[in-house]
């Protein structure tokens, strides 16, 4: 894998998949593969999750993860070529990327949308530019449209809590929010439920929060929340901010709140979310804190998957 952006990097989902819970059932099995090299993970956005299982996965690689804050401790970045740097920017992506990629054998990279141009954000214009000057893999740990690492963590935790021969209906619902978020985590899942193909995958918000047709897919799409919950084998909940109207919030119906009584639409469905969340807006507490919720062991699924991506790019450079 030359870099990991989204699933059109990866050959097979399933054989990733495999090779993360082949690292769950044995950490250590590749101690010596990362012996010397050093990934550089640039964050310009906060994280608890992403940053520390990549480091973890690292570690367990006999790898070291170098952590740099840049939106706080680093030079305001330019990311526009061309432009007269007259400004509030001090350093070109051009250079800051270019001199990364002389410290670092694979830089990841967390830049969220600004939600406030759709055609930037949906060109993914900051994550391409560091992937154009760096000189050597990028890995998404989260980018304007799209959170791969998050996306093949819940594909892992679907697989590893499914033993049946049919196909489990995996439903991810919209659910409101205080805040206008970004479309990459719903994004993300609906591309990677998609290219897995092993789960009937049913996507329900209200009317006005249509994804990018470009990542939902043939994925069916129902408005009526309780209708899509019937038979649930999954339960994705996910709060995102318009496409269509980009990065409004247009609907907060409290009614979309996953409870006890949307869950017992289901089929006593496992319930799974990204985090962090927002308790008792986006889940209630007894979901959360009920025997469905498996919102902690996906969280501790993300080392595997950051695993299997830093060695299957560690292993093509090789
Ligand atoms: N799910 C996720 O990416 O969590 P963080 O934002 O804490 O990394």
């Amino acid at each position: 894998m030359k870099q990991f952006i989204s699933t059109a990097d990866v050959p097979s989902v399933p054989r990733l998949v495999d090779i993360a819970l082949n690292y769950k059932a044995d950490p250590f099995r590749d101690k010596e593969l990362g012996k010397n090299k050093t990934v550089g993970m640039i964050f310009l956005n906060p994280s608890l999750r992403t940053r520390l299982s990549t480091q973890v996965a690292a570690r367990n690689l006999g790898m070291e993860a170098i952590v740099f804050n840049i939106d706080k401790e680093g030079w305001a970045l330019e990311m526009n070529d061309g432009v007269v740097m007259n400004g509030n920017t001090t350093e070109h992506v051009k250079e800051a990327a270019a001199v990364m990629g002389q410290y670092f054998d694979i830089l990841a990279i967390r830049t969220f949308p600004g939600l406030k141009n759709k055609e930037e954000d949906y060109t993914e214009k900051y994550i391409n530019q560091f992937i154009k000057y760096a000189g050597v893999p990028v890995v998404s740990l989260e980018s304007a449209t799209l959170h791969p690492l998050q996306s093949l963590t819940d594909v892992i935790t679907i697989r590893e809590h499914w033993n049946q021969p049919r196909k489990p209906k995996v439903v991810m619902t919209w659910a409101p929010h205080v805040k206008a978020l970004p479309q990459a985590v719903p994004n993300s899942f609906a591309q990677w439920m998609n290219a897995w193909g092993e789960a009937d995958f049913v996507i329900t918000h209200p009317e006005g929060y249509e994804l990018d047709e470009k990542f939902s897919g043939n994925a069916r799409i129902e408005y009526n929340q309780d209708k899509a919950l019937q038979d649930a084998d999954f339960v994705y909940v996910k709060n995102w901010s318009s496409y269509r109207d980009y990065g409004k919030i247009i609907n907060t119906d409290p009614s979309w709140t996953f409870t006890n009584a949307k869950l017992a639409l289901t089929n006593s469905a496992k319930v799974m979310h990204c985090l962090p969340v927002r308790r008792n807006v986006v889940i209630a507490d007894e979901v959360l804190d009920g025997p469905q919720s498996i919102v902690i062991q996906e969280a501790g699924n993300r080392v595997w998957a950051a695993q299997a991506v830093l060695s299957e790019i560690l292993k093509a450079k090789v």
